[in-house]
């Protein structure tokens, strides 16, 4: 997919990235081997083979095979430092990055292995590129409360280091009140708090992720176009909708890209971003999930703008580096044309 010319320098914010999922074969066949790691594919052919999804868990169920491979802080480190070098030539001047503590922690990796390794890939995205960050642990909502709950006792050393908390993995069956305990806690703790819903769950995920969980963000958030009520008061309230087209499409959320509900999102007035969710399995970084808004919706340049915008806007950003991003974007966006918005 070609990305334009415009789309490959606007500056952007990423706010929906899973550093797993940045996992690139390459990387994860070298790690594997340096680690004594079997891993269920030896090429990167037979890989991207076996990147056939018909479903969220049928995804996961590969993505968690291939977490196996990282162990050492090095391993984390490196693979922090890959995704960075490759959105570094997509105009992302900031990205917040999940990851899944559990997903390691239940392979007797140590929490402090895994967030030194990220923070260390985080350390050099801002010295090598200039490129901003933030880290958000998400708790796995296939497992119980009780182990997300001993998962942000274990994090709370690492307050500085953590900025926030989310919730992924199996969304069908895992609603967010299942979560409200270890919500209050982190927010208590001074967490921001982000949360996949109506991805593959309802409307009423949604709901619940604002009222019960109290979230700042909604990760994903297609679903909450069924219910026109909560539509209308989450755009009134500017709740960001952090929107991943190229996943949708890979994991059946929708059926063709030309089906993707960005269009009605941003006609119901929501606070949409683009972002990549798990790109090496799902066909494109941030800059292709733009492109095929752009290809498949027909979304011109100046409304990618103002996601790019949104995506600034709805970062966890002190106001000194939000404003020297907006004005960026806006001398951006002048030198392009489209200078309405972009104040
Ligand atoms: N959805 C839910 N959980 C996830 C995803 C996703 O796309 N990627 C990694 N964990
Ligand atoms: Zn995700």
């Amino acid at each position: 997919m070609p990305v334009s010319p415009f789309i490959r320098a606007l500056p952007k914010a990423e706010l929906h990235v899973h550093i797993e999922g940045t996992f690139e074969p390459e990387l994860m066949l070298e790690i594997g081997r340096r680690n004594g790691i079997a891993l269920p594919f030896t090429t990167v052919d037979e890989a991207r083979a076996a990147y056939e999804f018909s479903s969220l868990q049928d995804f996961l169920d590969i993505y968690y095979q291939g977490v196996a491979a990282l162990l050492t802080e090095q391993d984390f480190c490196d693979l922090t430092c890959a995704y960075f070098d490759r959105v570094a030539g997509q105009g992302v001047r900031h990205a917040e990055i999940f990851f899944d503590p559990q997903a390691h922690t239940a392979r007797s990796v140590p929490f402090a292995t895994v967030c030194h390794g990220i923070a260390s890939g985080l350390q050099y995205a801002l010295q090598r590129h200039g490129i901003s960050s933030r880290l958000i642990m998400c708790f796995l909502r296939h497992l119980d409360e009780p182990d997300a709950l001993a998962t942000l006792e274990t994090a709370l050393p690492y307050r500085d280091m953590i900025y926030g908390v989310g919730l992924d993995s199996s969304e069908a069956g895992n609603p967010p009140a299942k979560f409200a305990r270890v919500f209050a806690a982190a927010r208590e703790a001074g967490f921001a708090c982000v949360a996949h819903a109506g991805e593959e769950g309802p409307a009423a995920y949604v709901r619940d992720a604002v009222d019960v969980l109290h979230v700042q963000r909604i990760d994903h958030g297609n679903r909450a176009l069924d219910d026109p009520v909560l539509t209308a008061e989450l755009a009134q309230r500017g709740m960001p909708f952090t929107v991943c087209p190229l996943s949708n499409l890979r994991l059946g959320v929708i059926d063709a890209l030309d089906n993707h509900p960005l269009r009605r999102m941003l006609d119901a007035g929501l606070m949409v971003t683009l972002n990549s969710d798990d790109p090496a399995y799902f066909g494109g970084y941030v800059n292709e999930n733009y492109q095929a808004m752009q290809d498949h919706l027909g979304i011109d340049d100046a409304t990618l703008g103002r996601i790019a915008r949104n995506s600034f806007l709805a970062a966890f950003l002190e106001p000194e580096r939000r404003n020297e991003l907006l004005a960026e974007l806006g001398i951006y966006c002048a030198a392009n044309g489209w200078t309405t918005w972009a104040s």
